[in-house]
């Protein structure tokens, strides 16, 4: 896909990871249209099209693909991440997890294929998808799915849009936290290097160029994917 002039939809996209890719598309001549939920002087600091949406909600998922207009590009890159164990994961938490992580972009790619015969999706997931990480269990089934979720979308979406995906290593301390002991946190990287979100960026602009990619992921972690749950 030649990038300059095709418009694009980043959720979660006014800060951190998310801004990260709306600059990187803006660089490439691509029209971004800025999601956001709470950070809305940012999304429109970034772009003159911003639109709020809870993606909780499956109706506010179907009406920001309508506001958004004619689309090329979906980035899924809205998240929640919680510290959840088993002993946390009430219905109503598990589910909030789940709407945010997996069926808002499931309902996105669904609205979006709705209205495009042409077009690239990238999903962001986490390197955990190949780990088990009980510690943020809601979570990671959440990206789990999502990784199955780009492998049957590719297969179903076949052969007009592309789905992609890239998962990404400790990139940035979770959004409020100071960043103490984020390292140690971490765990071992094989590479000994954190991705910053402008490596994850790259990425994702590889994906949406590779007209031969589909189903891909991408692990932009330093290698810790291969290490399982040995970090
Ligand atoms: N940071 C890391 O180290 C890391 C590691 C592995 C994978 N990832 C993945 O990479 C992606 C980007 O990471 P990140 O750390 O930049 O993400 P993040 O800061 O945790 O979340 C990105 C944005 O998602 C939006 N969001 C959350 N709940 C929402 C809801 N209910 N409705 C609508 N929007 C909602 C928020 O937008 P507003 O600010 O507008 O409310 C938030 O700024 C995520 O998919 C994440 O899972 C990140």
């Amino acid at each position: 896909m030649i990038l300059t002039g095709k418009r694009a939809l980043v959720t979660g996209g006014a800060v951190r990871v998310g801004k990260a890719i709306v600059e990187a598309l803006q660089a490439e001549g691509v029209e971004v249209v800025v999601h956001y939920r709470d950070s809305e002087a940012a999304a429109k600091a970034l772009s003159p099209h911003a639109e709020r949406a809870d993606l909780e909600s499956m109706a506010e998922c179907a009406a920001l693909i309508e506001r958004a207009g004619p689309l090329d590009i979906l980035i899924n890159n809205a998240s929640l991440f919680t510290k959840d164990r088993l002993a946390d994961a009430t219905p109503e938490r598990a589910l909030r997890e789940l709407n945010v992580n997996l069926l808002a972009p499931m309902e996105l790619m669904r609205q979006f294929a709705a209205r495009a015969q042409t077009g690239a999706v990238i999903n962001l997931l986490d390197r955990r998808v190949r780990a088990n990480d009980a510690a943020c269990l809601p979570y990671s089934i959440s990206k789990k799915g999502l990784e199955e979720l780009t492998k049957l979308a590719a297969l179903d979406l076949a052969p007009g849009i592309r789905v992609n995906a890239v998962a990404p290593g400790p990139i940035l301390p979770p959004p409020g936290s100071d960043g103490t002991g984020f390292a140690e946190m971490a765990g071992k990287v094989p590479l000994e290097l954190f991705p910053s979100p402008a490596d994850i960026a790259e990425a994702a602009l590889f994906l949406l160029k590779a007209d031969y990619c589909t189903g891909q992921v991408i692990y932009v972690d330093g290698g810790q994917h291969l290490l399982g749950n040995g970090v």
